[in-house]
């Protein structure tokens, strides 16, 4: 019997396709996507479900998705999968690693660089006719080439943002649970404690995943201790920083500018960041080029195949469930 699969919300048409040809595919197509209760519901009697971001599967949810075997998620974050809960039902979960690195990378570069130069103020200015004439200090902004770069979180998207800022000559330092070890890592960029990094920083990208223990890991005094010229870049998650203590620290200067993708409560923007002229935002936009897009759907999609055809899927979040499942007297699938 050909396994069921519900896709959550839209996905790219070559993904759905793909994934119709091995299994029955149950699609949401709208942008929106499902309810809690909606998804409970249309999870009923499938395998398999290929979620994205804006489905939030709590462990209340997950408690309810029975006889489900495979979560497979469009996105390397899983803040929004309760991966315990998944376990403790049986569920398999998976995400897509890797694929996103460079592209985010990009992004948060992208992000650092109009912040710096002021290109989302300069737009307005010269769209709303404000230009008149050109002067020395028109739209003056920071330099980047030959400042410090910190990195808060030097995993794989880290490491990607570290290779770039050696294109502009930066010196860059990391900040993480543990040392590096990787030649990216050793080579081009040094490890500090989080208070020296805060200080040294000229910009300060985050990269860490969202957890318990990284909730706010940027606050009032973490902000207290950067420099006044100093720009926050965000494009990890966005509970990683407290906003409202954001927000005054861009109001009263205590640092430059920041360029935020990620937000506490999306899409919610606190009124305050609207109102800021030093702040470059950007709606959760990271991983999104059309190329990189369409392969994490397609990670996915292979994730939650191997799984329903009795194969390891290739990125699984809790290998310990597939372990219970192959050791079964039926097998795997
Ligand atoms: C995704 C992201 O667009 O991968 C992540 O963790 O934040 C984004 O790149 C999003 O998760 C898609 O579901």
């Amino acid at each position: 019997m050909r396994p069921s699969i519900l896709i959550t919300k839209r996905l790219f048409p070559e993904t759905v396709a793909f994934l119709a040809q091995h299994a029955d595919v149950d699609y949401v197509q709208t942008a929106d996507g499902l309810t809690s209760a909606e998804l409970i519901a249309r999870a009923r009697g499938k395998q398999a479900i290929i979620s994205q971001f804006t489905d939030s599967l709590s462990g209340e949810v997950i408690a309810q998705l029975k006889g489900l075997g495979m979560i497979a998620h469009v996105g390397v974050g899983y803040d929004n999968i309760d991966v315990a809960a998944a376990s403790a039902h049986g569920i398999l979960v998976s995400n897509t690693p890797g694929v996103l690195d460079d592209t985010t990378a990009d992004f948060a570069f992208a992000l650092l660089l109009a912040a710096a130069r002021r290109v989302r103020e300069a737009d307005a200015f010269v769209r709303s006719g404000q230009w008149k004439r050109w002067s020395l200090e028109l739209m003056i902004g920071h330099d980047i080439h030959h400042r410090t770069l910190g990195i808060l979180g030097m995993g794989r998207i880290g490491q990607a943002v570290a290779r770039r800022a050696a294109g502009f000559s930066m010196r860059v330092l990391y900040h993480n649970r543990t040392r590096v070890a990787s030649d990216i890592a050793s080579n081009i960029a040094s490890w500090v404690s989080k208070e020296e990094l805060l200080a040294e920083s000229d910009f300060l990208s985050i990269h860490v995943p969202l957890s318990e223990s990284t909730r706010h890991a940027i606050g009032e005094a973490e902000l207290r201790r950067m420099k006044p010229t100093a720009i926050l870049i965000n494009t990890a998650r966005g509970p990683v920083v407290d906003e409202a203590a954001l927000a005054r620290a861009l109001s009263e200067h205590w640092i430059a500018a920041a360029g935020l993708d990620v937000f506490e409560r999306e899409p919610e923007v606190h009124p305050a960041r609207l109102a800021c002229s030093n702040a470059v935002l950007a709606p959760h936009i990271g991983s999104a080029s059309v190329d990189t897009r369409l392969k994490m759907t397609m990670m996915a999609a292979e994730n939650a195949l191997a799984a329903l055809t009795g194969k390891r899927p290739p990125n699984l979040l809790n290998p310990a469930v597939w372990e219970s499942w192959a050791s079964r007297p039926e097998g795997a699938g």
